[in-house]
């Protein structure tokens, strides 16, 4: 199965989808570390629960962001991950991580990319009046959710809908996407192509 490792910072459901879809011996993929940026958060939990190994890396235990962004990228290195799944992870990882694992970190963001980047997806949706929200699944660069994009799923912003119940109804939709998306990669590759992301392993050249 191929390795993933999964970086939290909070709840952690997205994760537990992951942990639970892997419990079947034949999904393609196994969660094989847990990360997270503060030793609070739930996610840790759940991975402890599933005899997962666990690490946090705080980046206030750290002297700049270059030293935290060094120490995230040996501590995810150390379990050798084919893919990192970032996971409602509240920070953007930084040069070093990206240059170590390029084109394998995959971040999921509750809004449909390119609309409402950024840390309030559901509350930007809400306020914009769109009657369509939903998660996107990317491939991370060093923007602000602008990688490429891997997978969406949408679902109906209702008339009476606050931020929560919004962005949980998004919830249910991107376990789903990560689930059948993780799987598809690990069982399949993942081909960039410009803006262009598809399932598969590169084709011939002509
Ligand atoms: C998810 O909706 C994820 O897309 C979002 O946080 C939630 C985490 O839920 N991530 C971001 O907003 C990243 N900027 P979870 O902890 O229950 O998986």
């Amino acid at each position: 199965a191929a390795r993933v490792v999964v970086l939290v910072s909070g709840a952690g459901s997205n994760l537990q989808a992951l942990l639970d879809a892997a419990r079947d011996g034949a999904y393609p993929a196994e969660v094989v570390a847990v990360g997270a940026d503060r030793p609070g958060a739930a996610g840790l939990d759940r991975a402890r629960a599933a005899d997962v190994p666990t690490f946090v890396v705080p980046l206030a235990e750290h002297p700049d962001r270059a030293a935290w962004d060094a120490a995230l990228t040996d501590a995810v290195a150390a379990h050798r991950p084919d893919w990192v799944v970032l996971a409602g992870f509240m920070r953007l990882v930084g040069p070093a991580f990206l240059a170590r694992f390029e084109g394998r970190v995959l971040n999921t963001h509750p809004a449909l990319s390119p609309s409402f980047p950024g840390m309030h997806g559901p509350a930007d949706a809400l306020a914009h009046g769109v009657k369509v929200s939903g998660a996107t699944l990317f491939v991370v660069d060093a923007g602000v959710d602008t990688g490429v994009i891997v997978a969406q799923t949408a679902v109906a912003v209702e008339p009476d809908d606050d931020v929560a119940a919004l962005h949980e109804r998004i919830k249910v939709a991107e376990r789903r996407m990560l689930v059948d998306a993780v799987a598809r990669i690990a069982a399949d590759g993942l081909v960039v192509s410009g803006r262009h992301a598809r399932f598969g392993t590169p084709g011939p050249v002509h």
